[in-house]
């Protein structure tokens, strides 16, 4: 990240150590970086490095065993878990592997629900999900529930949600995993197309190198440390 950048993201530390029984697994081990305004960043490693646990600790999902994470300059670690929600409702969006979708609401429902979570009025949530329905490309889907579309289409209804509150930052953990390879490079391309329309910020973990060719810079975790950073 150079000078001239705001720094949106930066983890100081950030460990995650599970007990189990007798058995101590350290899914993190002092994982520090941090991530500018509008980067693309991508976070590759295989599987069981730490990639979920690291987003779950991110998105406030879970909080870490030590070390801190700061959102635009405000840390986690002070923050009760209420107050931790609401920081991820309004300031994060998440997209998973698995969609996520709730499948008794219809699409619109679903894009609208976070924005309806922290009780902004109706007409504006109206015209923002009419927004996002145009720019993921599934106005003529919007009163289909989640089993009448595919995984790309799915996984299109997940992206519009996780930006529905305008978050300063979006976190996708295996975006395209579940999704044929066509599909899986359109996801990439939309979200791509996201990041500079709203200026998000994106962190993106994967097992698929391939994929880290879409981010600005690539973070490559072993074991839950950092082994590699590259632009
Ligand atoms: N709730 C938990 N309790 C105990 N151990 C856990 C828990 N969650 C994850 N782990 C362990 O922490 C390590 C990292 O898991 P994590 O899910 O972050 O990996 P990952 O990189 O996302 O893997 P994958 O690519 O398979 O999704 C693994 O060894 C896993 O078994
Ligand atoms: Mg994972």
């Amino acid at each position: 990240m150079d000078g001239m950048t705001q720094e949106v993201l930066r983890l100081e530390g950030v460990s995650k150590v599970y007990e189990q029984g007798e058995r101590r697994i350290v899914a993190l081990d002092e994982i520090t970086f941090s991530v500018g305004q509008g980067e693309f960043v991508a976070i590759i490693g295989s599987s069981g490095s730490g990639k979920s646990t690291l987003l779950h600790l991110i998105g406030g999902l879970d909080t870490p065993t030590q070390g801190d994470i700061f959102l635009e300059g405000r840390s986690y670690a002070g923050l009760s878990d209420d107050e931790l929600t609401l920081l991820r409702r309004e300031k994060i969006g998440i997209v998973f592997q698995f969609f996520n979708l709730l499948p008794t609401l219809t699409v619109w429902e679903n894009i609208a629900l976070p924005a309806l979570l922290l009780r902004k009025p109706m007409p504006e949530v109206a015209l923002r999900v009419e927004s996002l329905l145009e720019m993921v490309g599934l106005k003529s889907r919007q009163e289909h529930r989640p089993h009448q579309l595919s995984g790309g289409e799915m996984q299109r209804v997940a992206i519009a949600r996780a930006l529905i509150n305008r978050p300063s930052l979006l976190l996708a953990d295996e975006p395209t995993g579940n999704l044929d390879s066509q599909t899986g490079l359109e996801i990439l391309h939309l979200l791509q197309k996201v990041t500079v329309q709203y200026q998000t910020t994106l962190l993106m973990v994967t097992h698929d190198r391939e994929i880290s060719r879409f981010a600005h810079r690539m973070i490559q975790i072993r074991d839950g440390r950092i082994v590699r950073e590259d632009r």
